[in-house]
C-alpha cells in the first residue's frame, strides 16, 4: 500500500520551546516512519517579520538543525526550505485570483494585528493563501499542526474546492491533524506557554536553564505532609509531557502522598526534563558543527520537492489556459 502523504512546516522564528515540541513537532517524529513525510521552513512566511538578511540566513539554518536534532531523519523526510522551490508563490497568485478579501479578513492574524491597530503588510493579509499553495503542491493528505493552525487548514480547503469547481478536479482537500489530547501547554506562569507571555522553556536550553526555569514555577504554601492534587499544579503539567507511565505514576505519588517537599520535587522533575532533552541537545551541538551536512540535506530536498511541485504546477497552468499548444 502507498503511505499517505502528510506536510508540515514551522516558521522560523526564535527559540523552539516545548511547546512547539508537544504541540506539534513531536507528531512529525512520531509519523515519519509511517508516512511520506515533507517538512518545509516556511521563509517565504517568515519574510513578513523577519527583514534582516543575517538575522533570516541564521534563522533557517537554525529550524533546520533544530528539527534535524529533535530527530527527523532525512532518510525518511523530504525536509527543504520554501525559497527554494519558488512555483509557491505562483500558486499562491493563482489562488490569489479565487479568493476574496472578505475571506482573509476572517484570518486571526489579519484580525489580531488589525485589532492592535498595527500596520497590516500584503504578505501578512495573504499569508493564509501562500499556506494553501504550500500544501497542496504535493497532494497532502494530512497536516499536522498545533491548535492554531486549524483555521489556515480550513481555508485551504476552501480554497482548493473554488480552484476545483473553477478549473477541474485538480487540487485534494487536506485533513488538518491536531493532536487533541495534548490540549494547552502550559507555561511557568500557569498560562498557556507562549513567547509573547515570556513562560517558555526552550527544548534546547542548557540543563543549569531548565533547572533555573522549573525553580521559577510557583507552587502554594500547603503543609509537606499534605495530601495535593497533582492536576491542581502548572508543574505537574509541565513535568507529565516528559513521562512515560511508570514516570507519571511516580511522580503523582509524589504529590499524591505528601511527605515529599516540593524542591525534591522539582527536583525530580528538573532531572526528568534534562533526561529526556540530553540526547537532542547533544546532536544539535553535533549539527552546529557539521553546517555543510545540514545544507546538503537541504538541498537534496529542495530537489526532491521540486520535483513534485513543478509537475503539479504545470498541470494547473495548463488548466488555467497558460499552457497554449
Ligand atoms: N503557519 C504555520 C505556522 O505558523 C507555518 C506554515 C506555513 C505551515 N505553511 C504551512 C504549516 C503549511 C503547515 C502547512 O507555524
Amino acid at each position: 500500500m502507498t503511505q499517505q502523504r502528510m506536510l508540515s512546516g514551522i516558521k522560523p522564528t526564535g527559540d523552539m520551546h516545548i511547546g512547539n515540541y508537544f504541540g506539534a513537532l513531536k507528531q512529525w517524529v512520531d509519523m515519519q516512519d509511517d508516512y511520506d513525510t515533507f517538512i518545509f521552513i516556511p521563509d517565504y512566511h517568515a519574510l513578513i517579520s523577519v527583514q534582516d538578511k543575517e538575522k533570516m540566513e541564521r534563522l533557517i539554518m537554525d529550524v533546520a538543525i533544530n528539527l534535524l536534532a529533535i530527530g527527523l531523519d532525512p532518510e525518511k523526510v523530504t525536509l527543504y526550505k520554501q525559497s527554494d522551490v519558488p512555483c509557491h508563490t505562483e500558486a499562491c497568485w493563482i489562488f490569489n485570483c479565487l479568493t476574496t478579501m472578505p475571506q482573509l479578513m476572517r484570518g486571526h492574524a489579519f484580525k489580531d494585528n488589525e485589532a492592535k491597530n498595527k500596520d497590516v503588510s500584503v504578505g501578512l493579509f495573504d499569508y493564509p493563501v501562500l499556506q494553501a499553495a504550500d500544501i497542496v503542491l504535493y497532494d497532502a493528505q494530512l497536516v499536522p499542526v498545533g491548535e492554531d493552525q486549524r483555521q489556515h487548514i480550513e481555508m485551504t480547503r476552501e480554497i482548493v474546492r473554488k480552484f476545483n469547481n473553477t478549473f477541474g478536479d485538480t487540487f485534494i482537500e487536506p485533513q488538518a491533524v491536531i493532536k487533541e489530547e495534548v490540549g494547552t501547554i502550559i507555561g511557568s506562569d500557569g498560562q498557556k506557554m507562549s513567547k509573547s507571555y515570556g513562560n517558555t522553556l526552550p527544548v534546547f536550553a542548557s540543563e543549569t536553564e531548565t533547572e533555573k526555569y522549573i525553580k521559577s514555577v510557583p507552587m502554594d504554601s500547603k503543609d509537606i505532609s499534605e495530601v495535593k492534587n497533582p492536576d491542581e499544579y502548572p508543574l505537574y503539567s509541565i513535568a507529565k509531557l516528559f513521562c512515560n507511565e511508570a514516570q507519571d505514576t511516580e511522580l503523582r505519588a509524589m504529590f499524591e502522598q505528601g511527605g515529599v517537599g516540593y524542591g525534591d520535587i522539582k527536583k525530580h522533575v528538573t532531572s526528568l526534563i534534562n533526561d529526556y532533552l540530553r540526547p537532542m541537545r547533544a546532536r544539535r551541538t553535533e549539527l552546529e558543527n557539521d553546517l555543510d551536512l545540514v545544507k546538503n540535506i537541504l538541498k537534496k530536498g529542495a530537489e526532491k520537492a521540486s520535483n513534485i511541485a513543478n509537475a503539479k504546477m504545470k498541470e494547473v497552468r495548463e488548466k488555467v489556459g497558460f499552457e497554449i499548444k
